[in-house]
């Protein structure tokens, strides 16, 4: 059975040799062009005059674009036509495309970029939020407003109240293949185009609108990223845009790829917040009622901003059912790098505001923290779930059987402060089975008593929750497409909507059609996602790339095994339900008929065997307006214990031990599922604690190189660290009951930054202020204001 086995990603060998190729390593035509972007200098301002004679003077350079000599549209943003690929009026921040040199090698294009003499008439930028807040400057007029209940009367009403705010930084995607695009042109005017790209539709879109084309006169491919994260569902387009207008004005081939340094400048992180959180809790520790405030930095142009911010606010509740809440989103404009989707979009920074809440409580109320959310979970689905019920009734920490108290708030309609029910619940049986496998509670206790001898090493001990909701918000992306040959000689060609960047989807899926038609992996062929072959795609996003992509491949094999079932039914007088496809064969009538043979005699019989399939996700409604509906068709869930040690002499730190139970469903395939869990924590931890943006106050991104931005690096990983896939099932009805796991275990990463946060509290003072990213610098800080 291929489905659900372990196998390897089925590029691994071509990845650790060297030999998968990337943009640049396609073999590109004699007389291929090289493009780079000349950049502003300056955040804010009117661009008055360029000079660009000793650009288009420099060695290997054939052309010099600025906006005035694009023939068609000058836009590339994925929303609301707000972002000029090359500035027209007006400059918006350090690092914005001003003018496009063409030139005969990456490096002339390059060095020529940088004669450019630009007038700008320097204004001062908006910067921060405060300056944002002060000056008005946002997208979407006023706040978002979601509100349940009555937050404010509860917590008037409740015996503790707990209040705070903090900083959340951004983060630099870091995918190990930066952006990049090459564009071919063809005969009357088509193009095709190769890019490094989340969303080939969109590049297809965007670059027929840049080369006043109907769609069907562009054809995107787009065999593997090297990374995508979210930094490639729009990033991507300046660069395949560029790239199509200028071998449109020279006739030839024309790549473009971003310098690191470039790329970190130029491209959109993920944003940074501000939350601010005030709640009412009882005297048994539950929630009565919470307010939250976001503030994102949204940056210049609105790209995916404001899906994003929903997100985030639709992730304020975390794991917890709260009786009353409103929630509060401000999206703010600023001269920075527009901000884009990253991994979790917005969810992680949302999920965090709540469980920075839960941790500060339970400092405040003196509970055990993973108690006091316990106890503010929602309830556990009657049945069914994502996970099998468990044997026995969940236990706390102290052994105890939960009374009577859990049955009053599990009476309460368990509904997200949207509005949606949460019906298949399955964090208690996750976080008591973690808890017992990693032994917290000892583990506590040793923690404690190290820290109890006042040495200056301190550690420090958390525990976090994921629950993730899964859909793009916006409903009608939630649709796939897929497209599946079986060749006379029986072998399949695979094809479907789903980008590849690493994440194991192309794998996973032609486990699905291998499974479908019962041949072995090799008889399925693996194919670059092609515009011309699926059209109307979705960005490979929102973590849905495989239950969308894996149902509509399964959808198009379905409808060729019926045909087939069909023919070779009739062809023995055997009814076609009772044809089985297995083992390499097809079982008909009592007869086995291997695969090929199957092939081939339906191809003699003139059986169509090429299918599509379509696939669109049930259930979802959502009223981003009200902020009302069912956004998401279920929820992944997952929960991490970390433990760490830190320095309180010089706040450095080590992340000693991880432990995860993570919620992929019937797992299509365990081992990338791992994969991806193991990848999703270090990430999320990396953004928490090392990875820091410094903008200057001209706004210059003063950490544009791993040099001075800390990504982990392999020797960061925990020095324990212990993953597992919790065996359980989706309720709802996906690819084999699996669930979506891109995203979800990145948040299981808030449990290294709430482990420090504990450190820091064990050297006294009240619960610390501590903003994320956590650096040693940061954790130092906040050593010395306990000390005081
Ligand atoms: N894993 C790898 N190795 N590389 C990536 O770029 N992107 C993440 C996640 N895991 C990413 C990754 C993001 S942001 C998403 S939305 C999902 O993968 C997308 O793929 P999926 O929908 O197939 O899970
Ligand atoms: Mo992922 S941020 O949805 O590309």
């Amino acid at each position: 059975m291929s489905v659900s086995s372990p196998l390897p990603h089925d590029a691994a060998r071509l990845h650790v040799t060297g030999a998968a190729r990337y943009i640049d390593d396609i073999p590109t035509p004699r007389g291929t062009l090289h493009l780079a972007f000349g950049l502003s200098p300056v955040a804010c301002g009117a661009l008055e005059a360029m000079d660009l004679a000793a650009v288009r003077a420099a060695p290997g350079v054939v052309a010099v674009l600025t906006a005035a000599d694009l023939p068609f549209a000058n836009d590339v943003s994925p929303s609301i036509h707000d972002e000029p690929l090359l500035a027209t009026d007006r400059v918006h921040y350090v690092g914005q495309p001003l003018f496009l040199v063409v030139a005969e090698s990456h490096i002339a294009a390059r060095r020529a970029a940088k004669l450019g003499d630009i007038r700008i008439a320097e204004e001062e930028p908006i910067l921060t939020i405060d300056q944002a807040l002060a000056a008005d400057s946002r997208f979407e007029g006023g706040a978002v407003i979601w509100e349940k209940g009555d937050a404010a009367s509860a917590i008037a009403a409740s015996a503790h109240v707990v209040e705070g705010s903090f900083e959340i930084g951004g983060q630099e995607h870091f995918y190990l293949e930066g952006q990049a695009a090459l564009a071919l042109p063809q005969e009357g005017g088509d193009m095709v185009v190769h890019s490094s790209t989340q969303h080939p539709t969109e590049i297809q879109h965007k670059v027929a609108e840049a080369l006043g084309l109907p769609m069907h006169g562009v054809r995107v491919e787009v065999r593997r990223m090297g990374g995508g994260f979210g930094g490639k569902e729009s990033q991507g387009n300046a660069l395949a845009v560029s790239c199509a207008v200028a071998a449109r004005l020279t006739g030839r081939p024309c790549k473009m790829r971003y310098d690191r340094d470039d790329d970190m400048i130029i491209t959109g992180k993920r944003h940074d917040f501000r939350i601010s959180y005030r709640a009412g809790f009882d005297a048994d520790g539950r929630i009565q009622g919470v307010e939250f405030l976001q503030y994102a930095r949204c940056g210049w142009a609105q790209d995916l901003s404001l899906p994003v911010a929903d997100r985030a606010m639709l992730h304020a509740d975390s794991a917890y059912l709260l009786p009353n809440a409103r929630i509060e989103s401000h999206r703010l404009k600023t001269n920075t790098q527009s901000a884009t989707a990253f991994r979790g979009f917005g969810g992680p920074q949302g999920m965090l505001g709540m469980e920075r809440l839960m941790d500060h409580a339970a400092h405040q109320l003196g509970l055990e923290p993973v108690e006091l959310r316990r106890r503010n979970y929602y309830a556990e689905a009657e049945e069914g779930g994502s996970a099998p019920a468990p044997a026995e009734p969940p236990r706390d920490i102290s052994g105890q059987k939960k009374g009577a108290e859990k049955s009053a708030r599990s009476a309460l309609p368990q509904t997200t402060p949207y509005g949606m029910e949460v019906e298949d619940f399955a964090l208690h049986g996750i976080t008591a089975a973690l808890l017992e496998r990693c032994e917290y509670a000892a583990r506590k206790r040793a923690v404690a008593e190290w820290n109890a001898q006042g040495g200056a090493i301190r550690k420090g001990i958390a525990f976090s929750p994921v629950k993730f909701g899964i859909s793009f918000t916006l409903t009608h992306l939630n649709q796939a497409g897929a497209l599946v040959h079986v060749y006379q000689d029986g072998s399949i060609h695979l094809n479907h909507g789903g980008t590849e960047m690493g994440q194991g989807l192309f794998q996973k899926v032609a486990q699905v059609a291998a499974s479908r038609f019962g041949v072995g992996l090799e008889a399925v062929k693996i194919t670059a996602t092609d515009t011309g072959k699926v059209p109307n795609t979705s960005a490979t996003a929102a973590s849905s790339g495989s239950d969308l992509n894996g149902m509509a491949v399964q959808i198009a094999c379905d409808e060729l095994r019926g045909r087939m079932a069909a023919y070779l039914a009739a062809e023995r007088q055997a009814a076609p339900e009772e044809v089985r496809f297995e083992a390499g064969a097809v079982h008909v009538g009592g007869a086995t008929i291997p695969f090929a043979e199957a092939a081939q005699r339906c191809y003699q019989g003139r059986v169509g065997l090429s299918a599509t399939g379509f696939y669109k996700t049930p259930k979802v409604s959502w009223d981003r307006v009200r902020g009302q509906g069912r956004p998401f068709y279920y929820f992944a869930y997952g929960a991490a214990v970390t433990e760490v040690a830190m320095d309180s002499r010089t706040g450095e730190y080590r992340i000693l031990r991880a432990d995860i139970l993570h919620d992929a469903g019937a797992s299509l395939n365990p081992a990338l599922d791992i994969g991806q869990v193991e990848g999703g924590y270090v990430q999320g931890a990396g953004w928490l604690t090392t990875e820091e943006l410094v903008w200057d106050d001209k706004g210059r991104l003063r950490t544009h190189a791993p040099s001075t931005y800390k990504i982990p690096a392999f020797s960061d990983q925990p020095d324990i660290f212990n993953v597992a896939l919790w065996d359980g099932r989706n309720r709802e009805d996906t690819v084999y009951r699996s669930k979506a796991v891109g995203e979800p275990p990145f948040m299981l990463g808030i449990s290294a930054f709430l482990a420090l946060s504990d450190a820091v509290a064990s050297c006294g003072g009240g619960y610390p202020a501590l903003d994320a990213p956590a650096t040693p610098e940061r954790v130092w800080a906040a050593v010395r204001r306990c000390a005081q």
